[in-house]
């Protein structure tokens, strides 16, 4: 456990030792709040994102939701995945070098805008994908220095801010899919229609700024976080020959996908994208024998719990996952309690699609002889500091075949 005095968050306790995150992940929700503190790192959220609320609010948008996110109901996205992952890497050049984190962040995008807006207006798609990584490009520091102090964030300043700039872009364009969704609503079977349709048990539907901001969130979280995973995966197993050759026999043989989740796992576990799990303490609480106040920014280090937990937990090896099941709360990658990631399933299966789609396109090799370091404090997920650079050795099978779709999900 390290105490810190951090500009903007005051006094914060980070802990790393996994029973502290069992306790903190398992204490009720009146003893502690995770909206207040996550409202002090990302307002770029906007007020009603599911991330920033607590208490009964915070219920009530995750029971409308998670349904939409549940591990039955991702499984229709996978065909989707599988093709936006085929057609990006089809087009990708042989024997040039690139960094992979751009490529999957644009298959994860196009994937969660389909996801959660469906069969869309084509021309504010095409906006929406050019402005959300925008929306991202915000510095954490300027961030957190938003949330603590407020008057930046109405003041003439706020306006010159490009994130702040393109996430009021953003929102107007999401209010006008909303307006526009409201047309055949009952025929529609995307998230924001599930959205739309969702009623209070005293029949309220959500408003337009809180579906707004549900959808912000969705498309924020649903894809930054599920790219940077995938771009540290290849950056690892592009180092562990063994690794590579034992799943491009999984995958050659046929469908289990036991040592391709085992992958997953490990580079989840390695290299977590989201560094901590934030709570703010509402009454004092003992935490690993010393006795923390009430007002207590408390950090559950995801890295941290990781490194704990697992014995040489720096080295790559996802055989690790092969044996028995873990002991709860030592693979926290998604946090934990009553605010785990409802992505997690949609994530690991996009990962392991994108995975199996592109090794079966393209044989890949890593482009720089260092190992990549982790690009930190510019933004909220942790990526590769130098996109994890990649070459096509050759191309296979359905990497050789043209295109079924005539525009790459690349931006241009
Ligand atoms: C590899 C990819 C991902 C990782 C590592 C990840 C990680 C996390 C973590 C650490 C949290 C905070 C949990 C806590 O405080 O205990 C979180 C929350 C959240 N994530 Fe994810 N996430 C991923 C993908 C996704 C996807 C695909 C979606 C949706 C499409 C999503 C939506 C959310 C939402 C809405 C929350 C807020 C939950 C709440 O406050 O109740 N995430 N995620």
């Amino acid at each position: 456990m390290v105490r810190l005095r951090l500009l903007g968050l005051g006094e914060v306790v980070a802990v790393s030792d996994p029973a502290a995150a069992k306790l903190i992940f398992t204490s009720s929700r009146e003893l502690l709040d995770a909206g207040k503190a996550y409202a002090k790192i990302i307002p770029v959220l906007g007020p009603d994102a599911l991330l920033l609320l607590d208490g009964e609010r915070h219920l009530r948008m995750r029971r409308v939701l998670s349904p939409p996110l549940h591990g039955s109901a991702v499984r229709q996205y996978q065909g989707l995945i599988r093709d936006a992952a085929m057609d990006e890497a089809g087009r990708w050049p042989v024997g040039e070098s690139f960094a992979i984190f751009p490529r999957v962040q644009a298959i994860a995008l196009e994937v969660v805008l389909q996801a959660v807006l469906g069969v869309s207006d084509q021309q504010r798609l095409a906006d929406l994908r050019a402005i959300l990584p925008q929306v991202l490009e915000v510095n954490l520091i300027a961030s957190i220095a938003e949330a603590a102090y407020p008057w930046l964030a109405k003041g003439r300043v706020r306006r010159l801010l490009p994130w702040a700039r393109a996430r009021r872009e953003a929102d107007r364009l999401l209010i006008n899919e909303i307006a526009a969704h409201r047309i055949g609503l009952e025929d529609r079977d995307d998230i924001l229609a599930v959205l739309m349709r969702a009623r209070d048990k005293d029949g309220t539907p959500l408003t337009d700024e809180e579906l707004a901001d549900a959808v912000m969130t969705l498309l924020l979280a649903g894809h930054d976080s599920t790219a940077a995973s995938l771009a540290w995966l290849f950056e690892l197993l592009l180092r562990h020959p063994e690794s590579l050759a034992r799943l491009e026999e999984e995958l050659r043989e046929g469908e289990s996908e036991v040592f391709l989740e085992a992958v997953v796992q490990e580079t989840l576990r390695i290299q977590p994208v989201i560094e901590a799990a934030n709570r703010i303490l509402n009454v004092p609480c003992e935490i690993g024998g010393y006795l923390i106040p009430a007002g207590t920014f408390v950090m559950v280090s995801i890295r941290g719990v990781h490194r704990s937990a697992f014995a040489e937990a720096d080295e790559f090896r996802p055989e690790r996952f092969l044996g028995e099941p873990l002991p709860p709360h030592t693979m926290i990658s998604f946090g934990g309690g009553s605010r785990r990631c409802p992505g997690a399933s949609l994530a690991v299966m996009e990962m392991k699609t994108v995975v199996r789609a592109v090794l079966e396109c393209a044989e890949l090799r890593s482009a720089a002889p260092k190992p990549e370091r982790e690009g930190r404090a510019r933004r909220f997920t942790t990526v590769p500091a130098r996109g994890a650079r990649v070459v096509v050795s050759s191309k296979r099978g359905a990497g050789n075949a043209p295109s079924r779709h005539a525009r790459s999900v690349i931006a241009g």
